[in-house]
């Protein structure tokens, strides 16, 4: 993605250090996070410094070879010791999105049964690379596919960010937007505010505006009222984990957007990688899904008119809260699967087929 006139990616490696930017921060600052060690990665992902499950899941294959090339010494059996005890920490840093175990097993799987500590520290590094492209490459293809479902004119919705940032990068429910937009296709995006981490208006507008593309934020309340005025044509969402049988597991509030559409008779779409399918779950009730802090409900933060940040309590000091950050979207709601081989159904069959 472009900022500031220059080509970044969301989460890359330099030497032994993880570089990735630094998504509180956006979109009132751009600033890059350097990461020494599996501690520091493993905090980055749970704190949200990178989010959004292709990101997440590159940047847990950085995270592997970065703890093989950390290795200074010449014990195989205490290099692979180290090597599991980084897996097994960066597989707790949060639980949802299927990416994170992906992303690991990526490098893990392959570097375990290696006798070399060079020839680890060596396909470490080149596999998680390889993660990375791979994952701009399905990103690209969602794009060139799902951009066949937008008709020049069209308004269409979409919740959190799935875009580039929340990918290594392009995005996978973004995709089909930029990819529409580059085509000349007239389209108008409403993005719902997400929050209680507002990726919507914070990140889905900065690369909305990055790439000129007309939007309005909305609140995360007001997608009914534009979808019964006819005022939306279609709504695309990404995800974090999709079952066997085509249930979605997005960013909480997607599933109310999803039965909105379906009354209005308006299209859903959930565009994902195949590094989000998770093969050992049947259905959606099967995802573990993430609690965070209350605080996020309880708070809210962000830069005041004098340029300075503010953390504001925006609710009686005596409330609790309560915040699931995902929910389940049953695939009786999704119209299509908008994958980097082709839009499929949301069932069984299609999956397995696709795998
Ligand atoms: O809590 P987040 O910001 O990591 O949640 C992100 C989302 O829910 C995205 O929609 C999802 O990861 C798909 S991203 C391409």
């Amino acid at each position: 993605m472009i900022i500031k006139g220059k080509n970044y990616r969301t989460v890359w490696m330099e030497g032994k250090v993880v570089r990735m930017i630094n998504q509180p921060l956006l979109p009132h600052r751009f600033e890059i996070v350097d990461l020494y060690d599996t501690i520091e990665v493993h905090d980055s992902i749970k704190n949200m410094i990178v989010r959004g499950a292709p990101a997440i899941g590159a940047t847990a294959a950085y995270a592997m070879a970065q703890a093989a090339l950390k290795y200074d010494g010449s014990d195989l059996a205490e290099l692979k010791k180290d090597l599991r005890a980084a897996y097994d920490f960066l597989s707790k840093a949060r639980p949802t999105a299927q990416d994170l175990f992906d992303g690991l097993d990526y490098v893990y799987n392959v570097i375990v049964s290696d006798r070399s500590i060079d020839k680890i520290k060596k396909k470490a590094i080149d596999l998680a690379e390889d993660y990375a492209e791979n994952s701009i490459e399905a990103c690209e293809k969602i794009g060139e596919y799902g951009s066949t479902l937008i008709k020049d004119g069209f308004r269409i919705l979409t919740h959190c960010n799935a875009g580039a940032l929340a990918t290594v990068d392009y995005g996978t429910a973004l995709a089909p937007i930029r990819t529409a937009h580059y085509a000349g296709k007239k389209i108008f995006v409403y993005a719902d505010e997400t929050r209680p981490r507002s990726q919507g208006s914070r990140l889905t507008a900065f690369e909305l505006v990055s790439e000129g593309i007309p939007h309005a934020i909305i609140a995360d309340n007001a997608a009914g009222y534009f979808m019964k005025r006819k005022e939306i044509d279609m709504v695309i969402v990404g995800s974090d984990r999709t079952a066997m049988n085509g249930d979605v597991c997005n960013k909480i509030g997607t599933y109310e957007k999803a039965l909105l559409a379906y009354e209005n008779k308006i299209p859903f779409y959930v565009a994902i990688p195949l590094t989000t399918i998770d093969r050992n779950c049947p259905n959606g009730e099967a995802i573990p899904i993430e609690e965070r802090s209350d605080e996020e409900v309880l708070y809210a933060y962000g830069w005041n008119d004098s340029g300075k940040f503010e953390r504001v309590r925006i609710a009686p000091e005596k409330s609790r809260g309560r915040n699931p950050a995902f929910d389940v979207t049953p695939a009786k709601y999704v119209t299509g699967l908008i994958t980097p081989k082709g839009i499929i159904k949301a069932n069984k069959k299609e999956i397995e087929r696709l795998l």
